[in-house]
């Protein structure tokens, strides 16, 4: 198996490192021999011995002997042109591109199932837990009846620190973002737009349809205030940015929104930057994932098992149809699960 790495930033590097620190164990667990062909990143760094080092995405994806690309360089133009020529190329692709599978992701599933080619995007949600790829084989015996979660570390962190010290929304995302939580657009993680790509992947995937992204309603957490704090603790609930999806009727509701979550329910009891997804079923009932959703081994950790998944045969399946009645669930500023 010969891979080619596109983006050699935190998670890149951190793919470059463990596939090469287990590549005798990884080679042995698919009976063949992982070897990464490139790194390629806008500035050359330190690669261990036998990678070569390309500015140039086209050389990775033109050489014939690349089985798999990896797309980590993020955003919705550059890596889209990856994505796709390496599909129509013949290669299978990982990506941890929430946004660009929000967007484009209907374009990006139809390509792969042109080419024949696999699609794996498990570090796209919730870091390293094994949340999508639970609900495209484990869960498939089941119909999805709703999905909750907190899908922002950066966001939990920070009602975490509010509640915790007693803090204002400001004071409390300047410490966020002293230790480098926040996004490079604060507005992704503030205002929910990064759960809104991870909770619109996670509907794709649980009722088998395909969700127009900007139909989604997303808000954030910038209007908490501590009086809010107060009075929630008081009654015994917590201020959480919950991502939920649920079939209404003849259509999704979806949404992104600060949610009072009753401190009896497991969800209110994830803190810090810890994410958590809990999926409801038809047969095996609830389910609940839990785990760090961000971090370089973390998420690298996601997409070196799907660089080694590339190796099955089963194909995952995107057959989908359009969602046509997307609605959002939350109908008060503050909706009260
Ligand atoms: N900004 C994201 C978060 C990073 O806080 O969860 C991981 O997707």
């Amino acid at each position: 198996m010969k891979i080619g790495i596109i983006g050699l930033g935190t998670v890149g590097y951190g793919v470059v490192e463990i596939l090469t620190n287990e590549k005798e164990r990884l080679s042995k667990a698919i009976n063949e021999e992982v070897v990464i062909k490139y790194g390629c990143g806008l500035e050359e760094i330190d690669l261990p011995d036998g990678i070569i080092y390309t500015k140039d995405f086209n050389v990775v994806i033109n050489d014939d002997e690349i089985d798999v690309v990896v797309e980590l360089i993020g955003g919705t133009t550059i890596a889209k042109t990856i994505i796709l020529d390496a599909i129509n190329k013949g290669k299978h692709v990982v990506t941890a591109n929430k946004a660009l599978l929000a967007h484009n992701g209907k374009e990006i599933f139809m390509a792969a199932k042109e080419n024949n080619v696999h699609i794996f995007y498990e570090a796209s949600v919730g870091g390293g837990i094994p949340v999508l790829v639970s609900q495209k084989e484990s869960l498939v015996a089941n119909n999805t009846k709703e999905i909750i979660g907190i899908l922002n570390g950066t966001t939990n962190f920070i009602l975490t620190l509010m509640e915790n010290e007693n803090l204002d929304f400001d004071e409390a995302l300047t410490i966020a973002d002293g230790l480098g939580y926040v996004e490079a657009n604060p507005a992704l993680d503030l205002d929910g737009i990064d759960a809104a790509h991870k909770i619109c992947i996670l509907a794709q995937n649980g009722f088998k349809k395909f969700i127009d992204f900007d139909k989604i309603s997303a808000t954030g957490i910038r209007d908490v205030t501590k009086i809010d704090m107060d009075y929630a603790k008081k009654l015994g609930y917590r201020f959480k940015m919950i991502a939920q999806a649920k079939e209404i009727n003849d259509g999704i509701g979806i949404d992104v929104a600060a949610t009072l979550v009753s401190k009896k329910e497991l969800v209110a009891n994830v803190m810090d930057a810890y994410n958590v997804v809990e999926i409801d079923n038809d047969y095996v009932e609830n389910v609940i994932y839990y785990g760090k959703g961000a971090g370089r081994y973390v998420t690298a950790s996601a997409v070196v098992s799907d660089i080694i998944k590339t190796s099955q045969i089963e194909r995952w399946s995107h057959d989908y149809e359009d969602c046509t009645n997307i609605y959002p669930i939350t109908k008060s500023k503050y909706y009260l699960r």
